[in-house]
């Protein structure tokens, strides 16, 4: 393990003031540099719990994908037991992928296709051709290595180095602030992906302020007021606040009317508000009364990011004749695309000569305690709760 990051510590002490008048963004390296990028994949992607997606996309017995996550390969698989299973993506043989990066197949066992190794879902070796006359071969000693899988709420996450704390630690309190909405029996009514010439905090930081959205968002501003809400004080790797809705909208949709149904676990206070969170490092969970949008970050360099959204709807909303997503992903759609040329904005001008370390107005206290993290876990290399809100827990 190489700690800290290659940024110089001091230049971390500005952005962990305690002082909320002295406190400074994080240094611009830190959006832009290649070594930068490299450790964070290591350290905060393979060294975190990155959530991979919705579980229900590898629901049947023998559902099999692999992703890559920072520079390891991972591939799941759904067991006949039906426990969903992660290994390292590299045969015990002689280690060719078993299945390519992107890649989704249903299959009877895992079977690796350079020699044709054949694996129970399992994990055990079952079956090596022309190995019967190898002195001493015993398939027993060659089982596929297992790494660190977790579902949550109908997301699964994945630790790759194996060094990540208990998720139940990782997430904290999210648990039980996301509980009412029951993501678990949510289902994905719609998607769209992004590409985005941004680095992964940029993003981040821009979902954790409503300061920009006076000045870029007139559709949300006529649902939401922007300047309404506060943040929660999280126990776990997570930042997060609320907003209200306007008396005259039900949800966030370009005429504030819902075309869905109201989530049926929420109480009446929920049903007037909106709920955005962001679990580190590549997890942002948007709760609204009648359905929850997600961004789930893959990021490509220091300037590039993917974004997967999606819109996940409880399953009363399809017993309604007009049921039609589109009420929300398409609010979401225009608002996300005013967010992402921000975001490149940002990008470009992070690497102006002219850019200098900016302060916090008090509505950015979610992006001061999202980089004290960062700041922070490139110090120590402990990535929890922001250290910010550890000691000012009076932020609620
Ligand atoms: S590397 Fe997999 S069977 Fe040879
Ligand atoms: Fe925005």
């Amino acid at each position: 393990m190489t700690w800290p990051a290659p940024i110089a510590p001091a230049a971390l002490g500005p952005t962990l003031s305690a002082s909320f008048g002295e406190a400074r963004t994080l240094p611009p390296e830190a959006y832009l540099s290649d070594e930068v990028f490299a450790w964070e994949r290591e350290h905060f992607f393979e060294g975190s719990w990155v959530c991979l997606g919705r579980a229900d996309r590898l629901k049947e017995p023998g559902d099999q994908k692999a992703f890559r996550i920072g520079s390891e390969g991972v591939l799941l698989v759904r067991g006949k037991d039906e426990a969903l299973r992660g290994f390292f993506n590299a045969c015990r043989h002689r280690g060719h992928e078993l299945l390519e990066t992107g890649a989704f197949v249903n299959r009877r066992a895992v079977k690796c296709p350079y020699h044709a190794w054949v694996f129970g879902l399992e994990g055990r070796l079952a079956g090596a051709p022309r190995f019967g006359d190898v002195p001493g071969f015993d398939k027993a000693d060659y089982p596929l290595i297992e790494a660190r899988v977790v579902e949550w709420r109908g997301w699964v996450f994945v630790n790759a180095s194996g060094e990540a704390p208990e998720f139940s630690e990782y997430v904290g309190n999210l648990d039980e602030l996301i509980a009412p909405w029951e993501p678990e029996r949510l289902f994905v009514a719609a998607g769209h992906d992004y590409v985005i010439a941004a680095n992964w905090k940029t993003i981040t930081e821009n979902y954790h302020e409503c300061y920009h959205c006076p000045t870029i968002h007139p559709a949300l501003c006529a649902v939401t007021p922007p300047d309404s809400g506060e943040s929660f004080p999280p126990d776990g790797a997570w930042v997060g606040g609320n907003m209200e809705l306007r008396g005259s909208a039900e949800t966030m949709s370009m005429t504030g009317e819902s075309k869905g149904v109201r989530i049926r676990g929420l109480d009446d206070r929920q049903a007037r508000e909106v709920y955005y969170v962001g679990l580190f490092p590549n997890l942002l969970i948007s709760l609204h009364p009648d359905y929850v949008m997600t961004h789930r970050f893959d990021p490509e360099g220091p300037g590039e990011s993917k974004v997967e959204c999606l819109w996940l709807f409880p399953p009363e909303a399809k017993q309604r004749p007009d049921f039609d997503p589109s009420y929300a992903s398409d609010f979401w759609d225009v608002t996300n695309r005013e967010d992402w040329m921000a975001c490149e904005s940002v990008q470009r001008g992070l690497g102006s000569r002219g850019m200098r370390r900016g302060p916090f107005a008090s509505s950015e206290d979610e992006v001061r305690a999202f980089q004290a993290l960062v700041a922070d876990g490139y110090r120590t290399g402990r990535v929890g709760t922001p250290p910010q809100v550890r000691a000012q827990p009076a932020l609620s």
